[in-house]
Order: C-alpha cells, then sequence, then structure tokens
C-alpha cells in the first residue's frame, strides 16, 4: 500500500480547521469564467481564503446528470461543515479541467477534490498540487500516473458491472437453460478508469456463457477497446448501436443490451426506438438518472445501478476533515486501485440494484427524487 504522508499541512489550513462547524456566512456569487466552463463558486465576501478553509471541487461536466447531484451534495455538506467552496464544471474539456484545479490552487484552496474527465490527464495540475503539499482526494474517478492522490472515494465499481452480469444471468436463468441469446455490448469511456471496472465486473460472470455460445454477439464487438463509448456519449451509444441493429437484427431479436451506465443506455434505447421492430430487449443501465428512471417505469430499460451520490458526498465531507486535522483517515480498501504509481488508500461506498420494483422505496421515498420529477 501506498504510504501518503500529509503531515506537512498548510498552516491557514490547520488553522482555519478550527473554522470547521463554525458556520462562515458564505453567499453564491458568480466567478468569472473561460468560455466553456461552467462556474459556480462560493466565497465569503471580501476574503481571501486565509479566513477559512477552501475546498475546491472540480467536477467534469454538467451535461451528464449525475455530476450536477455530486456538485450539489459536495457544496451543500461542505458548506453545511463550515468550508468555504469553489465548484468548478470543466464541459468535459480536459484543459478547461487543468486551468480549473491551477486556479483552485493558485486561490489558496487547501484540499481539493477532483473527479477527473480523463484520468492520465491532470498531470501538470497534480504536480502543482503535490508542489504546494496540498491533498487531492479523487472524486469517483481514480487521477492516474501521479502521487499526489492522497485518497481516493467511490463505489464498488467491479461489483457495479456484477450486478449488471448477475442481473442477465438472473433474468434468463443461463445457469439452466439450454436456449441461445444474443446480446450486444456498450461500455463506457476509456479515459476513465473506472470504464474498465464496469466492463470487466459483467464480463468476468458473463464470458462462461459467451465462450460456450449461449449468448451470440453477432456484431461480434466483444472487447472493452471495440465497445467503449469515449466521453460516455449517449449520441455515440446510439450511432454505434444503430449501425448494429441495421447490420445484424433486421429479421432477428435482440435478447439483451449490457449496457455500463444510465447515459449509454439511453443512446441503445434511442436507437431501439427508431431502427427496430422487435421484442423489446434486456437492457442495463448504472446512475438511476431521471430519463432512464422513467423508461424503467415505462419498461423500456430493465435495470439500472443506484449509486447514492449524497452517500459519497458526505464521506468525502468527513474525509476532508479528518485529513486536515490530522486524524486516521476512512478507508476501507487497500488494495483494488492502483494507479500507476501505487495503491491508492479508498472508501468504496455500496452500489444498490435498482429496478421499477424497488425504485420508490430507493428514489422517491429516501427524498433522491420527488415523484413529479419521474412523470
Ligand atoms: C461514473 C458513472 C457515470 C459515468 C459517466 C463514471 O465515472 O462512475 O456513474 O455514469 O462516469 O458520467
Amino acid at each position: 500500500m501506498k504510504k501518503k504522508l500529509l503531515s506537512v499541512l498548510l498552516t491557514g489550513a490547520l488553522a482555519a480547521s478550527m473554522f470547521v462547524g463554525c458556520g462562515t456566512s458564505t453567499e453564491t456569487t458568480d466567478t468569472p469564467s473561460d468560455a466553456g466552463t461552467e462556474t459556480e463558486s462560493t466565497e465569503e465576501a471580501g476574503s481571501t481564503a486565509a479566513g477559512g478553509t477552501k475546498v475546491g471541487v472540480a467536477m467534469p461536466t454538467k451535461d451528464l446528470q449525475r455530476w450536477n447531484q455530486d456538485g450539489d451534495n459536495m457544496k451543500k455538506e461542505l458548506e453545511a461543515a463550515g468550508y468555504e467552496v469553489d465548484l468548478q464544471y470543466a464541459s468535459n474539456d480536459v484543459q478547461t479541467q487543468v486551468s480549473q484545479i491551477e486556479n483552485m490552487i493558485n486561490s489558496g484552496c487547501n484540499v481539493l477534490v477532483v473527479a477527473a474527465i480523463e484520468g492520465s490527464s491532470l498531470g501538470e495540475a497534480m504536480d502543482m498540487a503535490a508542489e504546494k503539499d496540498i491533498p487531492v482526494i479523487a472524486y469517483d474517478r481514480l487521477i492516474m500516473n501521479s502521487d499526489a492522490v492522497s485518497y481516493y472515494a467511490t463505489f464498488d465499481n467491479y461489483k457495479v458491472g456484477q450486478v449488471q452480469g448477475q442481473y442477465i444471468i438472473d433474468k434468463l436463468d443461463l445457469e439452466n437453460t439450454t436456449d441461445t441469446f444474443t446480446m450486444e455490448i456498450t461500455a463506457g469511456d476509456p479515459g476513465d478508469n473506472n470504464a474498465g471496472f464496469f466492463y470487466n465486473g459483467a464480463y468476468d460472470l458473463l464470458k462462461e456463457y459467451i465462450d460456450n455460445g449461449t449468448l451470440v454477439v453477432k456484431s461480434g464487438q466483444i472487447e472493452f477497446a471495440e465497445v467503449a463509448t469515449p466521453a460516455w456519449a449517449t449520441e455515440t451509444a446510439q450511432s454505434r448501436m444503430e449501425t448494429i441493429l441495421s447490420s445484424n437484427y433486421a429479421n432477428e431479436d435482440l435478447d439483451v443490451c449490457l449496457c455500463s451506465n444510465d447515459s449509454t443506455a439511453l443512446g441503445v434505447e434511442n436507437a431501439l426506438a427508431s431502427n427496430y421492430k422487435g421484442e423489446y430487449p434486456i437492457i442495463t443501465g448504472q446512475d438511476c438518472d431521471i430519463e432512464n428512471t422513467k423508461n424503467m417505469i415505462n419498461g423500456k430499460q430493465s435495470m439500472s445501478v443506484f449509486k447514492d451520490t449524497r452517500t459519497l458526498a458526505s464521506q468525502v465531507v468527513k474525509m476532508v476533515g479528518q485529513i486536515l486535522s490530522g486524524e486516521e483517515v476512512d478507508v476501507n480498501d487497500t488494495e483494488t486501485y492502483d494507479n500507476g504509481t501505487g495503491v491508492i488508500p479508498s472508501y468504496l461506498c455500496e452500489p444498490v440494484f435498482a429496478d421499477a420494483d424497488n425504485y420508490k422505496e430507493l428514489l422517491i421515498d429516501s427524498g433522491y427524487y420527488t415523484e413529479d420529477q419521474l412523470k
């Protein structure tokens, strides 16, 4: 396990940690931003970071629903704990994210929480954080090849894939059947370290059924590199599936679409809606995005995996507090996530199976969505 020495904390950060819980009065202001940059920042009017502890939160994009929820939750929870928050969204543009992180460092952020657009492209900004001894928590997506990363907080990404794979096995009773079924696979962004974990989690369970011919992938596209979806884009997943449908499923039903997440599942669902006449396949997803949850309710998507972003935000806020006060940081995995410089101590939250039968309890009763949002 990688040893992370965080003993050299900024004096300001230490002093400021005493403010935690004191409820600094904050005011939301729009900060000037580069073209295409989505910015949201809170700062005590007229103050500098020296007056309090400031946490920089770098999120990838506002285009996908989950990151808006993650950003909102982080901001709310950090502010409730008394921190100043500099929350930035980078429109899925790597260079924008690098500049945003550099600005956070220059403006005196004491801790950085970063959900990387591309895990391997934050080198410069990470070097700068390391030089200034600013602790970095990789949020949901691991930052690769940098020893500036102190901790990683995410969901159990391999398990997400397993939940999807096991669902397909159970739904089709693959262990006992003598039938064969057609399946196509849509995975995530190759620049996102999570994408391989999701794919492997499902593939490791389904491989034996592909190998013994129970699951037939007519497109022949099985390897991660063949089924990946750059930037997790719905449109890319849609156009790829349109091609697959017209080439392979004009006269035959497609039984299963293993999709790594909801944005790609939505693309597949759009392709099916316009290019497919047969019986609707089993479709997997992840995130319980609003559009996908509606599709689950309408019978167009079979399942999703709920990752309660409130739980992740609470855990990260707890870790920020522990880092700043020099306490032992709460981790539950010190083996799985090697970012190329060693294993990063991680906290993995539990992903939960979701479908049309349990969504009310998971999503509405828990206050994650209102009933109206799903109409
Ligand atoms: C997250 C998923 C999300 C995907 C696309 C991944 O890193 O873990 O929850 O669906 O990015 O935003």
